[in-house]
């Protein structure tokens, strides 16, 4: 064979494929058709053993022609691809619509836990009230938590049944009023407190859990009267239930006051008409209160002839429950998502 008709060969090969190329739909398709003449196998490549034929002072003229060939199917190739791509982006355009009135997906940005909610809230209460935050600590020895609190030796509530001992006699805090102690140790008179946190008791059913929260009140000052204590509670019920909202003292016993008052508001699901949550009494009971009791200034070293005080002290999940109309205390702890999202 000689270099022309090498040449007319491989001219009509290069056609063939172009044409081929042209015809195809896929990417796939595409390869295929060039490997079929590109390839190791390919027909182009079976071209080149004729090479030996070819007189030696023809060889470079034959070398280019069968570049140029192979120029032209890989070009062709190129252009294919192209206008494949092409294609599937006009079908996408065309085919595939986008609905610019969906909303946009959420990102969640996280968010306080209902029970952290809730304590802010009733902190930002008496913030505007004046009071301060003041903190103690969970793990208390008997004296802070009992013994300067008032609390006769054989009180109930030193109990086993409700207070967690610690091997060393200390103990977890059954409530928050032992910061009262604490504060009128660390401070002077006047004394405007609230003490928000974890206390612990040996009980756990639908409405007890073994930690939960409280926040202490403790306002010290002269001429504190039972007045103030009620005027006080007045205000954050208001706050927090509604304007609308009634409170209501009921006589009661603590050791650290006297006299002490169990503090109900009107039952804010049916507004005092009586009902399942309320007991049908119209009132539910939100807090213990009452005046300082002058054993617990004595222990403190401060003069129960000069100031008087109130406490309070009010259970954060029992608030919470009754202000979002949760059944059960342990939502708040088992840190299931489909619940905590609810706040
Ligand atoms: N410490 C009490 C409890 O946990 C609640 C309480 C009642 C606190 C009366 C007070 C108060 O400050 O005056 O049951």
């Amino acid at each position: 064979m000689d270099v022309v008709e090498l040449e007319g060969r491989l001219q009509k090969l290069a056609d063939e494929a172009v044409e081929a190329l042209s015809a195809v739909e896929e990417k796939e398709e595409a390869i295929q058709v060039k490997n079929r003449y590109l390839g190791r196998q390919g027909t182009v490549q079976e071209l080149m053993s004729v090479m030996r034929e070819i007189p030696n002072e023809q060889k470079p003229q034959a070398g280019r022609a069968i570049n140029r060939c192979k120029q032209q199917i890989e070009s062709s190739f190129e252009d294919q691809l192209k206008e494949i791509a092409e294609r599937e982006l006009q079908r996408r355009i065309e085919e595939e619509t986008v609905d610019v009135t969906l909303p946009g997906r959420k990102t969640s940005a996280g968010m306080g836990h209902p029970l952290r909610q809730v304590e802010r809230e009733l902190i930002a209460i008496f913030d505007a009230m004046g009071f301060e935050v003041a903190e103690g600590p969970e793990i208390e020895s008997d004296y802070y938590n009992f013994e300067a609190l008032n609390f006769p030796p054989d009180h109930p509530a030193r109990d086993m049944q409700d207070t967690f001992v610690l091997e060393d006699g200390r103990l977890l805090r059954t409530h928050t009023s032992p910061v009262q102690v604490r504060t009128m140790h660390a401070y002077e008179v006047p004394i405007r407190i609230i003490s928000p946190g974890r206390v612990y008791r040996c009980d756990s059913d639908l409405t007890h859990s073994p930690v939960f929260h409280q926040i202490e009140g403790l306002l010290i000052d002269e001429d504190v009267s039972m007045a103030d204590l009620k005027g006080t509670l007045t205000a954050f019920a208001k706050r927090f239930f509604g304007e609308g909202t009634k409170i209501r003292f009921r006589p009661s016993y603590f050791p650290f006051t006297e006299p002490s008052a169990e503090v109900d508001v009107e039952c804010i699901f049916c507004a005092g008409e009586g009902c399942r949550v309320c007991s049908r009494t119209g009132w539910l009971e939100v807090l213990g209160a009452g005046m300082v009791d002058p054993n617990v200034f004595e222990a403190s070293g401060i003069d129960a002839d000069r100031y008087s005080g109130f406490a309070f002290g009010l259970g954060v999940e029992r608030i919470a429950m009754l202000k979002r109309g949760i059944r059960d205390i342990r939502r708040f702890f088992e840190n299931d998502v489909r619940f905590l999202e609810q706040f």
